[in-house]
């Protein structure tokens, strides 16, 4: 026979989380971004393949009578800390789906700039999901923190993810690439300023009716087998971004940008995401500093960085 349990075994309360839970989250650069035609729901169809590069934000969540949030570092000041900002509404829609209220004191410190191509604000959604989910003791998988991230924004549920992974529908169906392990290269080029994503599609939408032409949607086997290959000439080859057209039309100066980083060295580079800021392939971790060193003396950019990818998504640090 089996002992009957000790009933405090049992009716011991959870443990409630009183210090602080630190997350770290990455940005994001799109390596292939294939961009279909407007949806009725105004999302357009996507086939891409995301990053997770080593460049990052951190949100750290203590308990609260209320729901805060304040900030330092990259956007302070422009950034509205109100219910439209996406870190309270992440936290908003985990209490909404756990039947938690929604109470935590937030708090982020911003590397990655806004409005920037690098989804930072999807990233500080991200994190703040996975913050709330240890704070509130919710406990949800990655699957079900994917699930009421794709209700927050197109690129949480990668955020949440990290890696190298393929997003379709409007970006936010996930799925990890399968890749031997290898670390990419980049130079980050981040601009005096920000380009709206609503915008940046809208002006593809014009372009495409001025009879720039769609491009055929196939996923990019190139680009998955250059992943497989952990070779930069032949990724440098299959990187493709649909919306860089777009970002250079309302951002005609990004081309001398994107010149000036083949110019130094870079194997390729593109715009990232919706833009503007511009990423450049690197053979490796040396060729990338001395390319970032040139180009940090050329002016193009206000700041110049270097990233590897892929890296985790949001993660408890
Ligand atoms: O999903 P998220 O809120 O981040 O998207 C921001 C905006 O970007 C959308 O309102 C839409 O204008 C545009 N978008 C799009 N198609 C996608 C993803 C985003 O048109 N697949």
């Amino acid at each position: 026979m089996t002992e009957p349990l000790d009933p405090d075994e049992y009716e011991r309360p959870r443990p409630t989380r009183v210090g602080p839970v630190r997350v770290r989250v990455p940005a994001k650069i799109n390596l292939h971004l294939q961009v279909g035609p407007l949806r009725q729901d105004g999302y357009h169809e996507l086939t891409t393949v995301y990053q997770a590069i080593g460049l990052y934000d951190e949100l750290t969540a203590r308990p609260g009578d209320t729901l805060t949030l304040t900030m330092e570092g990259e956007g302070t000041g422009e950034l509205p800390l109100d219910g439209s900002n996406l870190v309270i509404r992440a936290a908003r829609a985990l209490a909404a789906y756990t039947g938690r209220q929604p109470h935590a004191r937030l708090h982020l410190r911003k590397h990655i700039p806004l409005a920037a191509g690098l989804a930072g604000g999807s990233a500080d959604a991200a994190a703040a999901l996975v913050a709330c989910d240890v704070l509130w003791d919710t406990n949800l998988g990655r699957d079900e923190l994917a699930h009421i991230a794709a209700s927050v924004g197109s690129d949480v549920p990668f955020l949440v993810l990290g890696g190298t992974a393929l997003g379709t529908g409007r970006g936010e169906r996930v799925s990890p690439v399968l890749a031997p392990p290898h670390s990419w290269h980049w130079v980050v080029a981040i601009a005096d300023g920000g380009l709206s994503t609503p915008e940046v599609y809208r002006e593809l939408d014009r372009l495409r009716e001025a009879g720039l032409p769609l491009t055929d949607a196939v996923p990019p086997e190139a680009l998955m087998a250059a992943l497989r290959q952990r070779d930069p000439e032949v990724l440098a080859a299959a990187l493709a971004n649909d919306l860089q057209d777009a970002s250079l039309s309302l951002w005609p100066a990004l081309v001398d940008t994107l010149e000036a980083g083949l110019d130094c060295g870079a194997l390729a580079g593109m715009v990232s995401g919706s833009g503007p800021t511009c990423v450049f392939l690197c053979a490796d971790s040396r060729h990338a500093m001395a390319v970032a060193d040139e180009l940090g003396a050329m002016n193009v950019a206000r700041t110049v960085l270097t990233a590897a990818g892929p890296v985790a998504g949001a993660r408890v640090c």
